[in-house]
């Protein structure tokens, strides 16, 4: 869809989003300062670009298995224990990276809707960690959040019911300021919800075979094989030079099947990939929440940090390909070759076998749950706004004491949020699945039109979200929205809602320090025993 429509022209664009006029709001100026002062730090000169690693595609694809789990009175039990390892991304070389129950990333925990589940998190670090269950809908005293950190050496135990369409979820650390760190050494895992229309879709479905989780995330090796974080402010982030997919670098993927579903997920930190194939298209499926209403047929997919997309693509016996990140267009940028806009690198081969096993073209119906999971405009009960710059959300940073926003659990909100910064960033709200009313007062295009939780925002253009906040009233607890570029987000481009009762007033966030309130016996059984 994108295809030849991409810009190139370093120079078209950085005079196109200065002079373009639609970046009119109070802080670009100082946007654009704190950018070149960045620009400055990292030695980014006008025209290079990030070099990415061109690996062979020789290691097989690590799949993460599946999480074991028990059902204990009527509760399906997973546990996870957050640890220190020791990963070879590269043969003979020893990187230190943390994993939960491995040393890199995790399981892929899964449930199906209407299960309770319960997930027994163990923090084996040496500080403080979280985690977080992005995408699910449940009670924000179990949402893993800055609020819900885990002290070494203690369990915490959420509780909650699956009440949401199949999708393609994940989790990952969150704790105050540290999320960045916690994510890019390697703490991070899908968690794949099923429901009646997953279970009965004409979808490839065996996973690890057809139906394949793949995490892609780049990442900085220094010279003596460790991962390496950039804090010189470079924006929007650091951006890697070694690409890796669930952990494996030059990564291939046997297939066996005339098609092959691929589960992607950004999970990087700041990097924004374009992915699809040079030779063929894909058909979209499924978004950050869940199937679409019907596949869509398109060549590439942009991934915002954050973000997720079901693609399934079809293959010929004995033929290879290769899933690559292209050109991305991240919108109107001053400088987009500085934020990795420029950079296209393969990120997993395909490898058929010389007989595929038929799949059926990509088909499902409805879910039985589908009327009540609509989102209706004309039920909107408030309208909320939320300009971004380069590090605040309406001009605030974050602060765990204060409650920014309050909703009214049952009620249905538009959220209109937009960047007023040349520079990336991808908007996340926890809790509800959005849909996209508008961009610019125009129609979404259709891989931005189903159920989303976490959105890229290309700078100076309004995206107007539609969202409904079921369940669950705390007016103690809150939810986060945040920049999902994980240093935007420890710099505090976040806040906190709460949501209440009809006509329940915002209570009084818990005071806490860091890594207190879980010692494993009461803060467990408090947080059990919370709804
Ligand atoms: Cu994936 Cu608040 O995060
Ligand atoms: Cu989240
Ligand atoms: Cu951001």
């Amino acid at each position: 869809m994108r295809r030849g429509g991409r810009a190139s022209g370093v120079g078209s664009l950085v005079g196109g989003s200065l002079a373009g006029g639609s970046l009119g709001r109070g802080s670009l100026v100082a946007g654009v300062a704190a950018l070149v002062v960045a620009l400055a730090g990292c030695g980014a000169i006008p025209g290079s670009v990030t070099p990415v690693d061109e690996a062979e595609f020789t290691n097989e694809l690590a799949i993460p298995p599946l999480a074991p789990s028990r059902v204990v009175d009527g509760t399906r039990v997973f546990s996870l224990t957050a640890q220190e390892g020791v990963t070879e991304f590269r043969p003979g070389v020893e990187t230190r990276t943390w994993g939960y129950d491995g040393s890199y990333l995790g399981p892929t925990l899964r449930a199906e809707r209407g299960e309770r589940v319960a997930v027994e998190v163990t923090n084996d670090l040496g500080e403080p960690t979280s985690v977080h269950w992005h995408g699910m809908h449940l009670p924000a005293a179990m949402d893993g959040g800055p609020h819900q950190e885990v002290a070494p050496g203690a369990t915490w135990r959420p509780t909650w019911e699956i009440d949401q369409p199949a999708a393609t979820l994940w989790y990952h650390p969150h704790p105050h300021g540290k999320t960045e760190q916690h994510v890019y050494r390697g703490l991070a895992g899908m968690f794949l919800l099923d429901d009646d229309a997953s279970r009965t879709a004409a979808l490839p479905h065996t996973y690890g075979v057809d139906d394949v989780p793949v995490i892609v995330q780049d990442k900085i090796l220094d010279s003596d094989g460790q991962l390496e974080l950039k804090d010189d402010g470079s924006e929007p982030g650091t951006l890697g030079d070694v690409v890796m997919t669930n952990g494996t670098v030059g990564a291939y993927q046997e297939v066996t099947t005339e098609r092959v579903r691929l589960r992607l997920l950004n999970g990087s930190t700041a990097r924004t990939f374009q992915l699809g194939f040079e030779d063929r298209d894909m058909d979209l499926v499924a978004t950050d929440g869940g199937l679409l209403d019907a596949p869509v047929r398109l060549d590439e997919v942009r991934l915002a940090p954050g973000e997720r997309a079901e693609v399934v693509v079809k293959m010929k016996p004995g033929e290879t390909t290769r899933l690559h990140s292209a050109e991305a267009d991240l919108g109107n940028l001053v400088v987009p070759f500085a934020m990795g806009a420029n950079d296209a690198f393969d990120v997993l081969e395909l490898r058929a076998a010389d007989e595929l096993a038929p799949s059926p073209e990509p088909a499902w119906a409805a879910s039985e749950h589908a009327a009540a999971d609509e989102l209706h405009e004309a039920d909107v009960s408030m309208t909320r706004t939320f300009e971004l710059d380069d590090s605040r959300i309406n001009r605030r940073r974050m602060d765990m004491g204060r409650i920014d926003e309050v909703a009214t659990v049952g009620s249905t909100e538009v959220w209109e949020v937009h960047s007023t910064v040349p520079m990336p960033h991808s908007f996340h709200v926890h809790d509800v699945q959005f849909r996209v009313l508008s961009i610019d007062g125009e129609a979404p295009p259709p891989e931005l039109a189903g159920r989303k939780d976490t959105i890229y925002l290309e700078p100076g253009r309004e995206y107007r979200l539609l969202m409904r906040f079921d369940d669950y009233a705390d007016p103690d607890m809150p939810y986060m929205y945040h920049c999902h570029m994980l240093m935007h987000e420890d710099a505090g481009m976040m806040g906190q809602f709460v949501v209440v009762e009809p006509g329940q007033e915002a209570g009084t966030v818990p005071e806490h320090g860091a890594g207190t309130g879980t010692d494993g016996g009461a803060g467990t059984d408090g947080h059990e025993g919370h709804h």
